[in-house]
């Protein structure tokens, strides 16, 4: 799967070339390409916003940087182009396995400032995602939560069970995980998880899934 983010700040994207994500690029499982907008300025200082029309506070995005920067895009022809915006619809785990299931080749666009002119947006933009009821400075941080979240979906990032028993794979929390010493600061393992007792494992590991979900996220029951 191939992501391309266009953005102002390709230096912020540092985080996501390390652990899981920054091995599956290593081995081309995913693939992520940086497209800095400001080198498509044509201006003299690669000035890359301006003042609002209409007045108000903070720089806009100017849209025919944005959109020099995308044609940059060799694919771009059958990627889907996604926004990423406070305004748009809420992500959550079923969109990442959607997104990461439907797409070959996604695009990511993060703006900054006061955001980007809404005439590009227009133009080139096929879904608007936001990461939570909050606003950020920027889109980057947002565009990594989605390639990270997505690329878990990816075949060869990870294991096939780990994403099958996660939270919300299926409706629940998942149920709390243990490792070596079998006893830490006086707590021991539950003793069903020493048993070897795969069946009682199991209807362990489910009682606790459901009992942790009605006590920290009862809104998670009212959707099944
Ligand atoms: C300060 S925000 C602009 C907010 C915009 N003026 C508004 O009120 O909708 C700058 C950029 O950060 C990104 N951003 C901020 N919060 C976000 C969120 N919750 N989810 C996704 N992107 C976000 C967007 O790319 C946005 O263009």
């Amino acid at each position: 799967m191939k992501f391309s983010v266009l953005t102002l700040f390709p230096e912020m994207f540092e985080p996501i070339k390390k652990s899981i994500i920054g091995k599956a690029t290593e081995k081309n499982i995913i693939e992520i390409n940086l497209i800095n907008i400001r080198d498509f300025s044509e201006d003299k200082h690669k000035k890359v916003d301006d003042t609002p029309y209409g007045g108000g506070a903070g720089m806009v995005i100017m849209p025919d940087v944005v959109y020099r920067a995308y044609l940059s895009i060799p694919d771009r022809e059958n990627a889907k182009v996604i926004y990423l915006t406070p305004q748009g619809t809420t992500f959550n785990q079923s969109k990442a396995e959607e997104l990461s299931k439907n797409n070959n080749h996604i695009i990511l666009l993060c703006g900054h400032y006061e955001g980007i002119d809404q005439r590009v947006i227009n133009k080139i933009v096929d879904e608007e995602i936001s990461i939570g009821d909050y606003v950020l400075t920027g889109g980057e941080l947002p565009a990594m939560v989605v390639i990270d979240t997505l690329s878990r979906y990816i075949d060869g990032v990870l294991n096939k069970e780990s994403i099958q028993e996660e939270t919300f794979s299926n409706g629940l929390l998942e149920y709390p995980q243990y490792t070596r010493p079998e006893t830490f600061l006086n707590e021991k393992v539950p003793d069903v998880l020493l048993s070897g007792h795969h069946e009682n494992i199991k209807k362990w590991r489910e009682d606790q899934s459901l009992t942790i979900t009605k006590q920290k996220r009862p809104d998670l029951l009212k959707k099944t």
